[in-house]
């Protein structure tokens, strides 16, 4: 069949394809992210190559896929317990976040002990990358390294070389022979990562493919490719802090939301095995500082929340949050100014996050609203004190999740107290060396904490 080359508009955000020019995406709603394709239609239309048939799920049988570790004990914990062979893996975020140096240093370690592993760069020459591996202290003969952007020699090349792992930095940057648009642009992304897919699955070599996030949060043909990779995993942190953390928002191999906690240093990143100790080392027993503890995929991390209030000057109040969701913030404080009778109507309101976490978690409502009624007031919270509990739209604090793996984290870093929601004090089954206090509504809490 002769491919027909067709003129249409794609959007860059989603991929949504329009015969004709939109400013606005109809599916994903992004605006201006139009642009002008070439497309192979054929290319589009998909191929049936074989017939499947339905079969009995007793009659499948389990594949135990061996992991191969990466070295770095977070790395392979938020994967799940290190590489699935065959997993086609994304790992997305802010340039010069430290993507490439985290995949250089395990692959370093992964050549060192599976055998052969390609590093396939099309953003750096090869002799800056030969500069940051000195850097890191890396010099494994069996980490080799390929400068190239065509997807189809990549894949040439990765047969004829059979490693035990590829990595492709950035995905961005390659490109097909099939697609007739620019590298970068949606088709592009696509058709490329579906290439390194097919050679993923049929050869079972894990491939990482790097991916830079634009200026929105998203990873440049986003939807596109989390859903065909099978595991997508964010570098966050913030480029102020010396902390790195690497998220898991999907993954078909373990838990997803899994967090590793990293540290980039002069010699590379480092593991930071015990976070809790970083998120409060420089905590106080100050007004407004709040400690919680937040459970981020199969562990619970201890980290400070503070808020400053003061007199606003203006005539539209402040209201400013970091590391929280602004609109359950807001929520909080309507909470608190209804039930808690606390008046905070003019008042500039500033809410942070210490270490740069961004909590997701509803179960840090409780540590919040401490915060903002001990700097209200200017009253420090009790010292040695974990906070946590969901509050509602009536002022009453509800039951969380986890509640038995964040008291063991407190009480492992040495926290002397906890105050939890009722409803999971009654359940507890476990005994912990602190002091727990239950309860159940936001003015027992200020009853309790602030009278
Ligand atoms: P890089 O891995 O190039 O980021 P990405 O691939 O996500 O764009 O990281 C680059 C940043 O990390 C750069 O600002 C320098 C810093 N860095 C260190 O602080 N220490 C090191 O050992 C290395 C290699 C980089
Ligand atoms: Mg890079």
């Amino acid at each position: 069949m002769k491919s027909k080359l067709k003129r249409m508009f794609q959007c860059q955000s989603c991929g949504y394809l329009s015969p004709k020019w939109l400013g606005k995406c109809p599916d994903c709603g992004e605006w201006n992210s139009f642009v002008e394709e070439k497309l192979d239609i054929n290319l589009q239309k998909g191929k049936v190559t074989e017939i499947s048939k339905p079969v009995s799920i007793a009659s499948v049988e389990l594949s135990v896929s061996d992991r191969l570790s990466t070295g770095i004990g977070e790395l392979d914990r938020v994967l799940g317990g290190g590489v699935v062979r065959g997993a086609l893996i994304l790992i997305g975020g802010d340039p010069g976040i430290g993507k490439s140096t985290l995949l250089l240093q395990a692959t370093d370690n992964m050549a060192k002990n599976y055998g052969k592993v390609l590093y396939v760069s099309g953003e750096e020459s090869l002799s800056q990358i030969k500069l940051r591996a000195e850097r890191l202290n890396i010099s494994s003969e069996n980490l080799f390294l390929l400068s190239e952007t065509l997807v189809e020699r990549i894949i040439e090349c990765a047969e004829e070389q059979k490693p035990t792992l590829v990595v492709i930095d950035s995905i961005q940057t390659v490109y097909t022979e099939e697609a007739i648009s620019a590298p970068g642009s949606v088709s592009q992304i696509r058709e490329s990562a579906g290439k390194l897919m097919a050679f993923a699955k049929s050869y079972g070599v894990p491939v990482f493919l790097i991916g830079h996030v634009t200026k929105e949060g998203a990873i440049a043909g986003p939807r596109i490719l989390e859903h065909l990779v099978d595991t997508v995993l964010y570098f966050e942190g913030d480029r102020g802090y010396a902390y790195r953390i690497l998220r898991s928002v999907k993954n078909r191999f373990g838990p997803s939301n899994e967090i590793g906690v990293f540290e980039m240093t002069g010699a590379g990143l480092q593991e930071v095995e015990n976070p809790s100790k970083i998120f409060l080392s420089e905590h106080a027993a100050i007004s407004g500082a709040a400690i919680t503890s937040t459970v981020e995929g199969t562990r619970a991390i201890l980290t400070e929340i503070q808020a400053l209030v003061t007199p606003s000057n203006f005539g539209m109040p402040r209201r400013n949050f970091i590391g929280v969701d602004y609109q359950r913030v807001n929520l909080l404080i309507a909470v608190l100014e209804k039930r808690g009778r606390v008046n905070l109507a003019g008042a500039d309101i500033f809410v942070n996050v210490v270490g740069g976490l961004k909590i997701t978690e509803p179960a840090s409502d409780l540590a919040v609203i401490s915060a903002i009624i001990s700097s209200f007031r200017e009253t420090p919270l009790p010292p040695r004190v974990v906070i946590f509990g969901e509050v509602g739209l009536s002022g009453e604090i509800r039951a969380v999740s986890g509640t038995e793996l964040r008291l063991r984290e407190a009480s492992r870093i040495g926290m002397k107290g906890a105050i939890i929601p009722k409803g999971n004090f009654e359940g507890l089954k476990e005994k912990f060396n602190i002091e727990i206090t239950a309860v159940e509504s936001i003015n027992e809490l200020i009853e309790i904490i602030f009278n």
